[in-house]
Order: structure tokens, then C-alpha cells, then sequence
């Protein structure tokens, strides 16, 4: 199966991306972690990826449609992939039909997350990442047991750098102007899923499982990822 994650900063899509993906045995590529993995590594498209991330700016099409072109013809993606963040541009959207078709793939389901600004701050504000596992916490929703220390591997916690309110501000802002096209793009495919994301993270899985099933009903021939 292949599945999109479209929605705001903070709106949950990774949060549910590593409970999906592990659920249904499909891979999970998060063109934000792919990024940063690069700036980490001191590459040249981290080098390049950098400045447009720390300003909460989108990072060059190219570069990004190149980075999961890559990932995406991995063996491991043959027998599905779930994208969280991307794409997020029309021609984005459009390189990835592209990619898909000459692979004689397409997309089954493309998931838009819906949130308040309210909470999407509220959850980018408290967001802490293990420096170690890369394990996701939330100070008030997902607390680790121990403040400031991962409860899976003992690593420490640390906030990304833009989660920073202005740059949280310019995020959103950049969303609105680039991203929410896509919802329409997709909407006009018949594969859009609105999930409401107000809720509580368990509230929020099961309306996404629940999708899946429904899909899987009326289409036999989805490929769920299981070798
Ligand atoms: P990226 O890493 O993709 O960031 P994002 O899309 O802004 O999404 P986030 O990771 O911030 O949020 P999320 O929706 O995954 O929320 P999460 O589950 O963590 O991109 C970063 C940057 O990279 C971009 O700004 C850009 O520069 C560049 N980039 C990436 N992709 C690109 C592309 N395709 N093209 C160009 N540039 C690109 O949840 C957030 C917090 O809330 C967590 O603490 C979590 O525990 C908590 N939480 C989750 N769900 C709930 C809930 N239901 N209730 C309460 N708390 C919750």
C-alpha cells in the first residue's frame, strides 16, 4: 500500500506514521528526518537543505524530489511506503505521480490531517526528540518517565530548532501558502481522507485503521505491505 500524510506542522502525521508503518509493515519516510539526517551528516544537500530548514522555509523541490526518488526505489519500498511530508508542493505532487507510474505504482490513499493552529503550537511547543533513538515526546501529551530523559534508550531529550514559536509562525504560514493546494489536487484524485486530529493520539489511529479497512474492502487488490 502506498499512503501519503498531508497536513500542517504538529498536526501528528509522524506520530502516526511510526504507528502505521509498524502495524502494516510499511516504510516510513519522513522527507523531514531524511533532511535532517543530511544537515547531520554534513552533505552536500544537508549543506544546501539547511538554510531553508532554519527558517521554516521549504527546501528546493529538486532536492527534496530527488532525496525520495532515491528512497523510493529501495528494495525495502517495493512492497509499500507510507510519505509523511511529502509532497508538499504541486510539483512535488506531480514528480511522485511520475515517479509511481514508471514504476506501474500509484498512490492508494493520501491522509489530510485537520487541526486548529491552537493546537498545532500546543504540540510544537512541547515536542522533545531523543537525541539518540529519535523517539518522539510530548511534555504535557507523551511525557518520557524521567524529565528530559528518553524512557526507550536513557538518551536526552532535546526540542528541534525550528520549533521555535517564530519559526512554528512562518511554518504555518508557509503551509498555507504552498502545501493546501494539494488538498484540492488530491481531493480531485478520489483518494483524499480527511481525518479530524483534534483528538487524543489512540482517538486518531483508529479513524486511520478504520480507513484502511474500508479500503481494503472495497479494493482486494491494495497491496498492504505484507511479503
Ligand atoms: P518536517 O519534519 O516534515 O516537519 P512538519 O511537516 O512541519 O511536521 P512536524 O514533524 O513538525 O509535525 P508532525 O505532523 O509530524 O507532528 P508530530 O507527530 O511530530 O519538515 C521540517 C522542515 O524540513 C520543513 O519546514 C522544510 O524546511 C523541510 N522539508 C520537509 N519536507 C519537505 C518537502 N517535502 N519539501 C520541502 N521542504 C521540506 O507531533 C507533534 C507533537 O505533538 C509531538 O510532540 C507529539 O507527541 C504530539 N502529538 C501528536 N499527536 C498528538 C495528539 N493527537 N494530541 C496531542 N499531542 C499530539
Amino acid at each position: 500500500m502506498r499512503i501519503v500524510f498531508l497536513g500542517p506542522p504538529g498536526a501528528g502525521k509522524g506520530t502516526q506514521a511510526e504507528i502505521l508503518s509498524k502495524e502494516k509493515k510499511l516504510q516510513h519516510i519522513s522527507s523531514g528526518n531524511l533532511l535532517r539526517d543530511a544537515v547531520e551528516n554534513g552533505t552536500e544537500t544537508g549543506l544546501k537543505a539547511k538554510q531553508y530548514i532554519e527558517k521554516g522555509q521549504l527546501v528546493p523541490d529538486q532536492i527534496v524530489v530527488d532525496i525520495i526518488r532515491d528512497r523510493i526505489l529501495d528494495k525495502d519500498c517495493r512492497n509499500g511506503f507510507l510519505l509523511d511530508g511529502f509532497p508538499r508542493t504541486l510539483a512535488q505532487a506531480k514528480a511522485l505521480d511520475e515517479m509511481l507510474k514508471k514504476l506501474g505504482n500509484k498512490l492508494d490513499i493520501v491522509f489530510y490531517f485537520v487541526v486548529s493552529k491552537e493546537s498545532i503550537v500546543l504540540r510544537l511547543s512541547g515536542r522533545r526528540i531523543c537525541s539518540a533513538c529519535g523517539a518522539n515526546y510530548h511534555t504535557k501529551f507523551v511525557p518520557s518517565v524521567k524529565d528530559g530523559i528518553c524512557d526507550k534508550c536513557g538518551g536526552k531529550l532535546y526540542q528541534r530548532a525550528d520549533d521555535k514559536l517564530e519559526t512554528v509562525q512562518e511554518r504555518i504560514r508557509i503551509y498555507h501558502e504552498q502545501t493546501e493546494d494539494l488538498i484540492e489536487y488530491y481531493k480531485k484524485n478520489g483518494i483524499l481522507k480527511e481525518i479530524e486530529s483534534e483528538t487524543d493520539i489512540k482517538t486518531i489511529t483508529k479513524k486511520i485503521f478504520n480507513v484502511i479497512k474500508d479500503a481494503s474492502q472495497n479494493e482486494p487488490l491494495i497491496n498492504f505491505g505484507v511479503a
